[in-house]
């Protein structure tokens, strides 16, 4: 294949920022977009020259494309994954993988019957201090992992898109939408020991005042807290919220404690920015190493070279789904009060 063709289902926010993404890379070329509102087609055809479509089946017959993104709300994932996978396409969609587990499993199925490329934008992990991390991880220099934390704490920041605060739609609060992100890193980091239990609550202590001030509906957590337990006996310990009384506008940080050293990706004073670190004993002196950070591809690139290679994807869906298998299982947690064992 000279160059992949790409579809852009959902050109809100993160549609449009790999449309223009696409423009720089080699080897693929933005061609078409799926999108409901008239507005944002307009938007695709004037400045980005896509051809838009309004309805999935009219863009899935012109054959505008041999690949997707999905980035529309979390509800339409699987539906639109899975039948993108069965008219032959390979997608990358966004995170959460879906709603649910069950719906993940669909999309696998579904990729693994068509023969097509699946993965999930779980993003940060192609971010230079997280692959540093890693490096260190698959090294075996953190020794023996028993434990973690991981979390994306907010101050003030229930995201402003209609939907995201709309249950039907999003599937949950910040753990769904948040969590994916750092469950998935903290795992990633631990080497994806096995989840056997899990234990969760949730929140809605600010989320509905501060929309109502807005004239806003709000129907989801706005924080949640976790634990794990692994069949080799670690733990992990999550955080995430959308609104708190706290410090920071974002704060992200996954830990992983080992038996010889402990290793953090984090963000830095509230911001995007991030950065790794390393501590532990080196010739019986301890100490704090700072990681530089390890350059790659972004996951829309690395995405394409996996179509054009036939080579691995950067996030395999099994990983996304075990991601989303923990979230489910806190979601059931929080709303029992009790623990809910998984059952491989
Ligand atoms: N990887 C990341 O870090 C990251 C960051 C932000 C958002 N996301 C994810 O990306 C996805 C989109 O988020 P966003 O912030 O761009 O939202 P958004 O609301 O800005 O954009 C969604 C777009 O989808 C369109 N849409 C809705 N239903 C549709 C349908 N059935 N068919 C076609 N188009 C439809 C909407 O009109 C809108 O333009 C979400 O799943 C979100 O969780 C990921």
């Amino acid at each position: 294949m000279d160059e992949v063709r790409l579809g852009i289902i959902g050109f809100g926010g993160m549609g449009r920022g790999r449309a223009l993404e696409a423009v720089k890379l080699d080897g693929m070329r933005a061609t078409a977009v799926v999108e409901t509102r008239e507005e944002a087609r307009h938007r695709a055809t004037t400045e980005f020259e896509l051809e838009a479509f309004e309805t999935l089946d009219e863009f899935l017959d012109a054959g505008a494309a041999d690949a997707v993104y999905v980035a529309t709300p979390n509800k339409f994932h699987a539906e639109q994954t899975v039948r993108c996978l069965e008219a032959g396409l390979h997608v990358l969609c966004e995170k959460p993988m879906a709603m649910n587990a069950a719906e993940g499993e669909r999309m696998i199925e579904a990729a693994r019957r068509a023969d097509r490329k699946l993965t999930i934008n779980l993003s940060y992990r192609a971010t230079g201090p997280a692959r540093a991390a890693r490096a260190v991880a698959e090294e075996g220099l953190l020794g023996e992992v028993y434990f973690a934390r991981t979390g994306w704490m907010r101050n003030r920041g229930i995201p402003g898109s209609g939907w995201f605060a709309t249950r039907e739609l999003a599937g949950g609060g910040p753990l769904i939408d948040l969590g994916v992100h750092r469950i998935d890193l903290a795992l990633w980091l631990m080497g994806h020991p096995e989840p056997v239990a899990v234990s969760g609550a949730t929140y809605e202590a600010l989320g509905r005042r501060l929309w109502a001030e807005r004239g806003r509906d709000y129907q989801v957590e706005d924080l949640a807290a976790g634990f794990v337990r692994f069949a080799n006996g670690a733990t992990l310990s999550l955080q995430t919220s959308w609104a708190t009384n706290s410090e920071w506008r974002e704060d992200m940080f996954t830990y992983v404690y080992g038996t010889k050293a402990g290793i953090a990706h984090r963000s830095v004073g509230g911001t995007y920015d991030f950065e790794a670190r390393m501590w532990g004993e080196t010739a019986g002196t301890y100490s704090e190493t700072k990681l530089e950070p390890v350059r790659g591809p972004g996951h829309l690139e690395a995405f394409v070279t996996a179509i054009r290679d036939d080579g691995p994807v950067p996030v395999p869906p099994e990983d996304a789904l075990q991601v989303q298998r923990i979230i489910d299982a806190l979601y059931e947690s929080a709303r029992t009060g009790r623990e809910v064992r998984l059952n491989g």
